[in-house]
């Protein structure tokens, strides 16, 4: 495929969100075409999916309901946004992946990773980020954000335990695979963390030139 797949992955309040305007607004101004898109999500039919998994439910979700519900919106998501966006040529950028269900599913709720694996090769095939900027911060930092940002929705009411695990599994898997991974400190300023993104921009176009 053309296009250049970037996927924005870490924990709450990380700063994926905010970072991945300034990031499109960076690569349009030098002529660039930028799908901007999110998981779970992403599509209409993905996005009612991704309020099945955020809200608050009365009822407990299996956490393999969880797994095949991510899994599900993603395939949709693959199949009528990113795969067309790539065709075109597109440089896609995606806040958050399926490194994120490695972390969530994997780390947080303890799911053996092999399980994991397997629904990737179904749903994805051989289709794997080009590039992974991993936002990186203290749990209690995160938190904090995400706190003051508002309601918090069914995952950021886990408590301390599962955001640490869900850290270590996102550094552990930056660490297995240091091609794909670049690692953004994201505790700092605003301002700082997006000077720090300014060397990844340039190796994205680099990339995406040579596509
Ligand atoms: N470097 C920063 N310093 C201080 N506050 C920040 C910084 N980056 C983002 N924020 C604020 O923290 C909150 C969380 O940021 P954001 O929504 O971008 O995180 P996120 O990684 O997308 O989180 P989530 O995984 O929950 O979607 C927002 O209110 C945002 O304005
Ligand atoms: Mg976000």
């Amino acid at each position: 495929m053309r296009g250049l797949f970037i996927t924005l992955e870490g924990p709450e309040g990380a700063g994926k969100t905010t970072n991945r305007e300034y990031l499109a607004q960076q690569l349009e101004a030098q002529g660039f075409t930028v799908q901007l898109t999110r998981e779970p999500g992403g599509t209409a039919l993905a996005e009612q999916i991704r309020e099945i998994l955020l809200a608050p439910h009365s009822e407990p979700m299996a956490v393999d309901t969880e797994l095949l519900l991510m899994f599900a919106a993603r395939a949709q998501h693959l199949a009528q946004v990113i795969i067309p966006a790539l065709e075109q040529g597109k440089i896609v950028i995606c806040d958050r992946f399926t490194d994120a269900t490695y972390a969530y599913q994997g780390g947080g709720r303890g799911l053996d990773c092999s399980r994991i694996a397997m629904l990737e090769q179904f749903v994805q095939g051989d289709l794997r980020p080009d590039l992974t900027l991993l936002f990186d911060l203290p749990v209690a930092d995160g938190m904090a954000r995400a706190v003051a940002r508002g309601k918090l929705d069914r995952f950021e009411q886990e408590q301390h335990d599962f955001f640490e695990a869900v850290r270590q599994a996102y550094l552990q898997r930056a660490t297995d695979d240091p091609e794909r991974f670049r690692l953004i400190s994201a505790q700092h300023a605003l301002p700082e963390v997006q000077k720090s993104l300014d060397v990844h921009l340039l190796e994205i176009m680099e990339r995406a030139r040579a596509h």
